[in-house]
């Protein structure tokens, strides 16, 4: 299927192997909201001790912009991975220098090494070749098992397959796998399914999807932006002004690839309120979920389609009743066994996950920025790099 090497196609005896997780999971008040990252690497870290080998881990963790920040420290990962893996994890406070070569002398067949997190150093984040070396320095092979970072250009990602035989973990293997398998040429009627908070982050996206898609359903800030871009009242819901040009000129080229774009016609208020026209929305008044005749007009759409793609929430899902529309949709397209179906992102995993009746659903990817950047591209700059390796 690729031309790139697989964690299979090593000798990991007695090779200390590097490899590159996505630890950067969501927290609420110390406690782990989300482990589907962690559990999604047990089956690398297995192999590797199966095979013989030593995984040293390496990850981000949250934003600390190249310097040290105590609120960042992977230290807080060691319980939750110690508890799923089962195994002693060594942490060592540095990822590069003596402080690994020491750690590295004292750990014990079956036992992984967990290193802090790479963004505590800059040149991480400016895909330092110099930075990538002293990564590797002590180490024998690298694997890329963090797929929800391989849109980024840095160091751990990019650089360091020019420093060790580099090759793709398990949890790599299956998202590409899957994401070609359902997406690469999606079985129409193709619909997807875009909410969330914010347009920015999906535009590139949603551009993408018009050219593909027979179906964009639309919900969440995106699709405020866009009924504001109609001059639709949306009192004070949020939206983003800068994004209102993107939303006509979108709807405009939507027309062209003949893609039908999918606009709340009501909308949740309040508790009491839960399905107000969407013309009758008053400068007071703030949208916080779908209405009701919105959801049905949707779950219509997902009767008649054979793919489906999901990513960001629909309303305010942590609040109920605001994770009404979320739900009824995750449900309808949970029901039907034979639909495609794919979602992407933290947000939105976590809020089928509360709902709990995903499991018919063809794939759940552990990507959010990165699961956008597979659809738009079909492919990502740090699987494309290990194809040269
Ligand atoms: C994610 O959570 O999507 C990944 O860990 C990437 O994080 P980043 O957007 O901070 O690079």
């Amino acid at each position: 299927m690729l031309k790139i090497k697989k964690i299979n196609n090593f000798n990991l005896t007695d090779k200390k192997v590097l490899v590159r997780l996505d630890l950067n999971i969501p927290f609420i008040k110390g406690k782990v909201l989300d482990d589907t990252r962690i559990k999604s690497a047990i089956p690398t870290i297995k192999e590797i001790i199966k095979k013989k080998g030593i995984p040293i881990v390496i990850s981000h963790f949250g934003r600390p912009k190249g310097k040290r920040n105590k609120k960042f420290s992977l230290k807080k990962i060691i319980n939750p991975l110690s508890k799923i893996l089962r195994t002693k994890i060594l942490f060592c406070n540095q990822c590069i220098g003596l402080d690994v070569k020491k750690i590295l002398k004292k750990v014990k067949p079956k036992q992984i090494v967990l290193l802090e997190n790479l963004r505590f150093h800059n040149e991480e984040l400016k895909n330092d070749l110099k930075f990538a070396k002293k990564l590797s320095e002590y180490c024998d092979i690298y694997i890329n098992d963090a797929f929800s970072v391989s849109h980024r250009l840095h160091s751990s990602v990019n650089k360091i397959t020019q420093c060790l035989p580099s090759g793709i973990g398990k949890n790599m293997e299956k998202e590409i796998i899957n994401l070609n398998k359902f997406l690469k040429k999606p079985k129409k009627p193709f619909t997807a399914i875009v909410g969330g908070a914010k347009m920015q982050n999906k535009i590139n996206l949603i551009n993408a999807l018009i050219k593909k898609c027979d179906y964009l359903i639309l919900g969440g800030g995106v699709a405020n932006t866009f009924l504001k871009s109609n001059n639709i009242n949306i009192g004070k819901s949020i939206f983003e002004k800068k994004q209102i040009k993107n939303a006509l000129a979108i709807q405009k080229k939507a027309l062209i690839y003949k893609c039908k774009i999918i606009l709340p016609v009501d909308a949740a208020i309040s508790k009491k309120k839960r399905s107000v026209n969407i013309y009758k929305i008053n400068k007071n008044n703030n949208i916080l979920d779908l209405g009701k005749e919105s959801v049905f007009q949707i779950i219509n759409i997902i009767n008649k389609s054979k793919t489906i793609i999901w990513s960001g929430p629909l309303g305010y899902f942590e609040k109920k009743p605001y994770n009404y529309a979320t739900n009824e949709i995750a449900n309808a397209i949970n029901s039907k066994k034979k639909i495609i179906s794919v979602v992407g992102g933290g947000d939105t995993i976590a809020a089928l996950k509360k709902n709990k009746k995903i499991k018919n659903f063809s794939f759940l990817s552990t990507g959010g920025g990165a699961f956008l950047n597979w659809i738009e591209k079909l492919t990502l700059p740090g699987i494309e790099i290990l194809k040269k390796n």
